[in-house]
Formats: C-alpha cells, sequence, structure tokens
C-alpha cells in the first residue's frame, strides 16, 4: 500500500514553485486511483488514504488559487466510462460530497450552512442524517412510471448504461405506482450484503477462478457484467437517497421525498433519522459507528444533508459537491498488535491455509484475535499478483503489525512495525508436510499460466484426516444433505470417536449407535438422539444437484452441481459418465467438456474424483443407503399444488412475481389475482394486505414464502 503525504511537506511550507508540482503530482496520482477505483474496481489504497490525498490538493488549491489546474482533481469526479458500455448523459449532473473527517469539520459545515442561510444558531434547522453506503451509486429513469435506464456515475456527467443489469436487482422497480410523477430519476447506492459477498467468493474459488477484494468491488463488479444473467445470478441490493430530473417533486422535505421513494417501493435505509442539532447529529454518527460491525453491509461514514429542498436549493452548489450536504467518514480501522503464532488450516480439498494467531485486539469495536494470511506467499510479503505487498516485508512470529478491519469483513495484517521486531526472530517456514497427516505438500503448476499456484495442497486425500472430516461437514451442510443436528462440532466427534468415517457411516449410525447409547453421551439426550436420527432418516432422498454437490469435488460448487445434474438428468447417467470420460478420446469426455460453463479445469477434477478408487468405493456403500432422484422437470401430475389456484400477495425476498407465477403453474397450479372462496392457497410475505384479509374471510389456507418452498419440496 502507498505510504501518502508521510514524508511531503505541510502544506503550509510549501514555495509556490513546490505547491505546482505538488499539484501536477496530485493530479496525476488522482487520476490514477480514480481510474483503478472507478474503471478496473481493484483500488490500490484506502478510502482514507484517497481522501488525504484530495485534501491535500483542496488545501493547496486553497493557499494558491491561481495555481489550480484546469483539469484539477476538485473539479472531477470519478472517472470517464469504461466503453464496454454505452454511455449515457446525466440530465442532472451526479455529483459528489465534501467529507468532514473530525466533529469540528460537522460543526463548521452547519455553522457555515447557517452563516450562508441567515438562520441564527438557536434557531431550528432540521438535518437528515444516514449512513454512508460503501456501494457503487446508479441512477434510475422512470418516464411515466416505467424503469427506462440505469446509469453508473462515470465522471459525474456521462455514466455507464447498466439498464439489463439494474432490472436484474430485486430491489429495483420495473414501474411505479400511479402516485409516480411522469418523469423522476431515483439514485441510490448498489451494495453486497457481508453473507452474499462471502457465498459470492466461495462460488468463484470453487470454479478456481480469482476472489474479490472487498463488497464494494463486488458491487462493481457484478452490476458491470456484461451478461446480465451473470448481474442476476450476483444478489445485489439497493438503497435509494437522493434523485437527479423530477417532474414533480413529493414533498419539500429531503425526509418527505425518500418517504415516498419508500412508498413507490424503494428501499430507503432505516436508520435514517431526521436531527434537530449539531449534537443529535453527532450522537447519530457515534451510534452507527457501534451499529456498523452488525449491519451487515459495508458503510464508511455518515451523511448528513439538510431537510428542507427550498434550503437546499438555496444553498446550491461548490465545485463537485452541494454546499448543503457533508460525508463524516469513519476513520479507519486500525490498531496496532502482536503476532503471536502462524497456525495451518487443512480444508476439504487439501488447501493449507496459514492463520494468524494475535494478540487479542480491538479494532472498530470488534476483538479481533485471528486473521487469515491467505498462503504461503502472502506471508512471505508477495501478493497475488507476484507483487510485493507491505514493501515486501515477510510475517515473523513476534512482529509488531497493524491490523485492518477496513471495508472488508476478515481483518487484514496490512503493516509491519520492523523496528520493534524482536532480535532473532527467524523467517516463517511454510510446512512441507501436511500439519496433520504428515502427506507431502506441493504446490501444484497451473496449466494454463504455468504458474506456481499460490495454493499448498496436502497430498493425503481421504488418508488426511483433517481433508476426510471437513468433507463429511460439507456433505451433512445446508446446500448439500442438510442434517440438521449434525453439524461440524458433532461431525468432529464422532470422526474422532471413529463412528462416522465415510458419508455412508452417517447413515449407518443408528445401527451401530442406537438412539438409547447416544442419549447417554455428553451433549445429547433422548429427545436429541432421536431428532438426529430422525433427521438423518429424513435426508435418504436426496435430489441430483444436492447430492453432486454433496461430494465435494474440487471446482464443484452448486453452480456447476445444477449444471452437471441437468446435463445428466439422473445419477445413474451421470457416474458411468464421469467414469468413462476418464479416456480423453471417448465420447463421454467430450460431452463432459463441452457442458456450458464447465471448463477444462472443472471436468478433469470431477474424472479424476471418479478415477479413485476409495471415492468409488466410498460412493457403492452411500448408494446402498440414499435414493437420488432425478434432475428431470417435475411431474405436475404428482406435484403438491397441480390442480390448486394459488395467489401471491405482499412481496417476495427470493423470487419476482412473474418467476413465482411460473414456478406454479409449471407445477401444474392455477394463479389468479385475487383472493374468492375457490381459492386454495394464498402465499403471502412481508406487506400483504387485503388480499390477506381475503383469505381470512373465505377460510384460505395462508403461507409464507418458504412455507411455499418447502410445499413444493425445494425448502
Ligand atoms: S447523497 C450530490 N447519500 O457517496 C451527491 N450519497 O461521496 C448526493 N453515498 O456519490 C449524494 N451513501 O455514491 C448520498 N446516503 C448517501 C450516500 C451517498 C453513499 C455515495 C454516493 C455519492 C458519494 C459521495
Amino acid at each position: 500500500m502507498a505510504k501518502i503525504a508521510a514524508a511531503e511537506k505541510p502544506v503550509e511550507e510549501l514555495t509556490k514553485k513546490e505547491a505546482a508540482a505538488e499539484l501536477a503530482r496530485l493530479a496525476e496520482e488522482i487520476a490514477g486511483h480514480d481510474r483503478r477505483y472507478y474503471q478496473d474496481d481493484a483500488p490500490t489504497v484506502t478510502d482514507a488514504e484517497y481522501d488525504t490525498l484530495r485534501r491535500r490538493n483542496l488545501d493547496i488549491e486553497a493557499r494558491f488559487p491561481e495555481l489550480k489546474l484546469e483539469e484539477s482533481p476538485s473539479e472531477r469526479v470519478g472517472a470517464a466510462p469504461t466503453g464496454r458500455f454505452a454511455k449515457v448523459r446525466h440530465a442532472v449532473p451526479m455529483l459528489s460530497l465534501d467529507n468532514a473527517f473530525a466533529e469540528e469539520d460537522v460543526a463548521e459545515f452547519l455553522a457555515r450552512v447557517r452563516r450562508f442561510l441567515r438562520v441564527a444558531e438557536e434557531a431550528p434547522l432540521d438535518i437528515v442524517a444516514e449512513p454512508k453506503i460503501d456501494g457503487l451509486s446508479l441512477t434510475l429513469r422512470y418516464e411515466k412510471r416505467k424503469l427506462v435506464s440505469a446509469a453508473t456515475r462515470g465522471d459525474g456527467y456521462e455514466g455507464e448504461n447498466v439498464t439489463a443489469n439494474a432490472r436484474t436487482i430485486k430491489d429495483i422497480p420495473d414501474s411505479l405506482p400511479k402516485a409516480a410523477p411522469d418523469i423522476v430519476e431515483v439514485r441510490g447506492e448498489v451494495y453486497m450484503l457481508h453473507k452474499d459477498f462471502a457465498a459470492l467468493n466461495e462460488r468463484l474459488a470453487e470454479a478456481g477462478q480469482k476472489t474479490i477484494a472487498n463488497p464494494r468491488n463486488g458491487a462493481a463488479g457484478s452490476l458491470r457484467q456484461i451478461d446480465p444473467s451473470v448481474t442476476a445470478s450476483r444478489p445485489l441490493k439497493f438503497f435509494a437517497y437522493t434523485w437527479g430530473e423530477v417532474s414533480k417533486l413529493p414533498s419539500e422535505t429531503q425526509s418527505g421525498v425518500l418517504a415516498a421513494f419508500e412508498s413507490w417501493g424503494f428501499k430507503v435505509n432505516p436508520l435514517m433519522r431526521v436531527c434537530r442539532s449539531a449534537a443529535e447529529a453527532l450522537e447519530f454518527y457515534r451510534e452507527i459507528g457501534e451499529k456498523r460491525a452488525r449491519l451487515g453491509y459495508d458503510i464508511d461514514g455518515v451523511v448528513y444533508k439538510v431537510d428542507r429542498l427550498d434550503l437546499q436549493e438555496r444553498l446550491g452548489f461548490v465545485s463537485r459537491s452541494p454546499r448543503w450536504a457533508i460525508a463524516h467518514k469513519f476513520a479507519a480501522e486500525q490498531a496496532q498488535t502482536i503476532l503471536k503464532g502462524i497456525d495451518i488450516q487443512v480444508g476439504r480439498t487439501g488447501a493449507l491455509t496459514p492463520v494468524a494467531r494475535l494478540e487479542p485486539i480491538t479494532v472498530g469495536g470488534v476483538v479481533v484475535t485471528n486473521a487469515t494470511l491467505h498462503n504461503e506467499d502472502y506471508v512471505r510479503g508477495i501478493g497475488s499478483d507476484g507483487e510485493p505487498i507491505r514493501e515486501g516485508r515477510d510475517l515473523r512470529i513476534g512482529d509488531t503489525v497493524t491490523i485492518q478491519r477496513a471495508g472488508d469483513v476478515i481483518p487484514q495484517i496490512v503493516d509491519i512495525d520492523l523496528a520493534k521486531r524482536p532480535k532473532g526472530a527467524e523467517p516463517y517456514v511454510f510446512p512441507t508436510e501436511c500439519p496433520v497427516c504428515a502427506s507431502k505438500v506441493v504446490r501444484e503448476v497451473n496449466p494454463k499460466t504455468g504458474k506456481r499456484d499460490s495454493v499448498a495442497r496436502c497430498t493425503g486425500g481421504l488418508v488426511c484426516p483433517a481433508q476426510s472430516v471437513e468433507k463429511l461437514k460439507h456433505f451433512a451442510s445446508r446446500n448439500a444433505f442438510d442434517i440438521e443436528g449434525l453439524g461440524d462440532k458433532q461431525i468432529e466427534a464422532f470422526h474422532a470417536e471413529r463412528l462416522i468415517a465415510t458419508p455412508a457411516d452417517i447413515f449407518t449410525l443408528s445401527k451401530r449407535l442406537p438412539a438409547a447409547d447416544l442419549a447417554e453421551k455428553e451433549g445429547y439426550g433422548a429427545v436429541s438422539a432421536k431428532n438426529l436420527y430422525a433427521s438423518i432418516d429424513g435426508r435418504r432422498t436426496i435430489p441430483l444437484h444436492r447430492f453432486i454437490y454433496a461430494l465435494g469435488i474440487r471446482h464443484v460448487g452448486e453452480t456447476n452441481a445444477k449444471l452437471l445434474a441437468r446435463s445428466y438428468g439422473t445419477y445413474d447417467a451421470f457416474q458411468p459418465a464421469m467414469i468413462a470420460a476418464a479416456d480423453p478420446e471417448s465420447e463421454a469426455w467430450s460431452e463432459l467438456d463441452s457442458i456450458a460453463g464447465i471448463g477444462d479445469v472443472v471436468a478433469r477434477a470431477i474424472v479424476d474424483f471418479y478415477a479413485e478408487d476409495h471415492n468409488r468405493e466410498a460412493l457403492d456403500a452411500l448408494l446402498k443407503e440414499v435414493t437420488v432422484e432425478p434432475a428431470e422437470a417435475i411431474d405436475a401430475s404428482s406435484s403438491p399444488v397441480a390442480g390448486q389456484t394459488v395467489v401471491f400477495t405482499g412481496s417476495l425476498e427470493k423470487m419476482t412475481r412473474d418467476e413465482a407465477k411460473a414456478m406454479a403453474e409449471r407445477l401444474g397450479a392455477k394463479v389468479a389475482g385475487s383472493v374468492s372462496k375457490k381459492t386454495d392457497l394464498v402465499v403471502a410475505g412481508p406487506g400483504a394486505g387485503s388480499k390477506l384479509k381475503d383469505a381470512e374471510k373465505h377460510g384460505v389456507k395462508v403461507i409464507d414464502e418458504a412455507g411455499w418452498f418447502t410445499l413444493i419440496g425445494k425448502g
């Protein structure tokens, strides 16, 4: 990470000549960061470092206004569009916000507003405060209440047309209710929830693709996919917080307009608050700072806006930002602590991951004790692109390190204080043998790039207890066999006692360990023992895609498992084909390799899996215990809703209305728009109103969305 301004002179000490050179240098550096942030989705500095550069630029310009460059960063927002998408000129520019870092900056902002408006210090002045979402801004244009275009900010004046992609985002309505004006541009932030970001990275890693650094880059990269179906597969969210062109504003205040947006079907940040004084606004900032870690999405500060729109209008803009709003940024969350040790974890596919054990330290309100060290190179100070990280400094036990919890939820070690390194500290030696089973550790050579893989793997396969236990955890996990009561801890215990070694053992456990005996074990009782066996028995039948996913084959995550299930239809067709595909000349291989979405690396991994005798033995035993359902389209006549009349009402979260309708119809149901005594079933989401009352009146069964998925067997 670049060190900024550390060695540079304070602005007050610059000569005019130095100031001119500094402005030129800053313009270039900021433009480079803008490009990496906006176009490549790959920033190389933190927001705080970037803000420092911009602030320095502004400070120098304030001291030497005559030196201000025509192309000054203070006149520009972001970077020009990348050119892959068509360009859209914004009807009203999408500008940026000025930043405040200290409470005094906020007080100064409010005082400035009052001075400008000639509002006395004691007179009321409502300020709307809300979290500053760390995503990317998007403008949505509705004409005659239909979404006609969606565009990114770009350079503030011209953005990229991402309409098709925006349409796949569930928080973005396709049409607005009658109350909305003829023309309205709703603006807000596209972002990704931490949990969705983690799941996306898991999927990418499984598919052997590059993972994404943080949720903001995840949101930006997902929104700017050329293929909208890729965007659709990535769960993006949207908060509305401002607007562009509007033919008739629905209110006279900022908070009123946002309330109208909400009533039109947009999501508005629920934490938004109208504050009556500077003290209240700062209190809000502190509260949000405390809640930050638990929000489930990244924010990088708080935004304050003058509530009354007539006052906003009077205040107007200065260069790139409104005079009526300011962003109060959070300080980057960093803290120093000691690296006490480096442990190696062995994963399901044998990957050895070094984990830093830290002297516990609070960073931004959260106690951090571990930090991922990714891989051997990372410990040595080499990044995934082969370039040095931490200026090439390697990590040694006993080092004093700087921990950062930035937008990222996973804490990172961003720096080492070499002056504090204990005498005689030795470079860390990465194990050449698996710390669990002592098998050899290898770093494979990527056949595509010819480069050594950054991941070191244990070659022990199922001989390695760490790998086999991780495989079992995966097998029983939610999206695989989903065996309730058989979580990570239970599997570790059964595995340690040699009661479960392969998946089939799960299903034969009750024969070897009757419920009465299990009930005697620590952590169990008569009821929980009975429940565990009931939930195991409840999973003796499983859809093909879940079964394939459960096998834990390298590179085969849920997406690939579904592709394979759809392509082969039944397990009886799948397994022999995978065995036959071992011959690269065979038709089976070319069939597998030609499935859209399944590349060489994935195909190879599946074939390798089936080529192992011990895997086939484990499968034979497992197939004696479970039945794998074919993936064919569900037979409408046997569907639980065939012939029924179903009504969907309220908001649905896992599917759009259209999807729900198509799904119900595929299952042989009729979908109606209103509830009558002929209705068989009402599926009601949050916010359901009169239809729910009608259902009560006619005594119609009501279930929620989750109930629907359970009913049709997809729960
Ligand atoms: S209001 C005239 N409100 O921050 C600009 N912006 O640094 C009005 N942002 O471009 C923007 N959360 O991408 C506003 N609650 C919020 C925001 C927010 C995030 C972003 C937005 C904007 C940038 C400004």
